[in-house]
């Protein structure tokens, strides 16, 4: 007897029941996430299509859901994230970037407007590309440069600089450390590590303590340590009244913001992000004293 070949309808709901049974995170977000980047066509209509799912198009999308059982994220899975405007290619030395550090970018963006162009601006620990290539993206007045620690990371966001048509110059780097840059920086931007490895297996969902690279996430005992070294190590590199935005976890931008004060930043401001919790510190760097 033959049987009716199920419909794209009926497959996404049957994964979404799968995915919840499992306790997976998001399962009508994921099911419906995957089926719609599988056959190209927006995400509102796979919960209407009748038509039935090729056999190719069932193994695949089987073997994704699968793969989303076992907690991979869905960004991991497909290999690519949306960002702002970007499609951004991933590979395993980069962090999937976040809706919460578009947040970011839109401080950036803001304080380089009130700047005025020309500008050149350095984003640290760019991962992806996701903060420099929207920079550049959105503000093609801008030289923007970018640097990294992992090499494999880099190659990951010069693809996706090129692939979004956009010129920034990247650089394999400990930090700052030994950049030369053609002059001296207006914004600099960073989304660093900032998680505590003590207790991180408790607080970290499975899709980030397993997926995310921990180079990306961790900032060893002390979760300051790398906005420490940001306002130790970048001044020189900074134009007096420089703009610094910087991305925060949960609790931190007050003491972000002391730390900073004590070095010679003056604080500007906060951002929040789309849940409305302080994701972002602005300070100006006031110049050597
Ligand atoms: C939290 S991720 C942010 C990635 C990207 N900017 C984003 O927002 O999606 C931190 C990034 O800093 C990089 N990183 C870690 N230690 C570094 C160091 N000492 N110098 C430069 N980059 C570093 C990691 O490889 C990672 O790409």
């Amino acid at each position: 007897m033959r049987t009716r070949a199920t419909s794209v309808r009926e497959a996404v709901r049957d994964a979404a029941r799968r995915l919840r049974e499992a306790g997976v995170p998001e399962p009508e977000a994921s099911s419906q996430i995957l089926m719609a980047e599988l056959l190209g066509v927006p995400r509102g209509e796979v919960l209407v299509r009748e038509e039935p799912l090729s056999p190719e198009a069932a193994g695949r999308y089987e073997a994704w859901i699968s793969r989303r059982l076992r907690r991979e994220p869905v960004q991991r899975i497909l290999g690519y994230a949306y960002f702002r405007n970007l499609k951004l290619y991933l590979n395993e030395d980069t962090l999937i970037p976040r809706p919460d550090t578009e947040s970011v970018v839109e401080a950036a963006l803001e304080r380089i407007d009130a700047r005025g162009h020309p500008c050149r601006v350095l984003d640290v620990g760019t991962g992806s590309g996701a903060i420099a290539i929207a920079v550049a993206q959105e503000r093609p007045a801008c030289e923007v440069h970018a640097t990294d620690i992992s090499q494999r990371a880099l190659d990951a966001a010069r693809r996706n600089a090129a692939l979004n048509g956009t010129a920034v110059s990247f650089h394999l780097a400990d930090l700052a450390a030994g950049l030369h840059l053609p002059g001296k920086v207006d914004l600099l931007v960073s989304n660093p590590p900032y998680v505590d490895l003590r207790g991180a297996e408790r607080r970290l969902a499975p899709e980030v303590r397993e997926w995310d690279p921990p180079v990306a996430l961790y900032s060893g005992e002390d979760e300051y340590a790398f906005f420490r070294r940001i306002f130790d190590e970048t001044p020189p590199l900074l134009k007096e009244g420089a703009d610094v935005v910087l991305e925060v976890g949960d609790g931190q931008w007050e003491r972000v913001m002391e730390l900073g004060e004590a070095r010679g930043f003056r604080p500007l401001g906060t951002r929040r992000d789309l849940a409305g919790d302080i994701r972002a510190v602005l300070l100006r760097w006031e110049g050597a004293r």
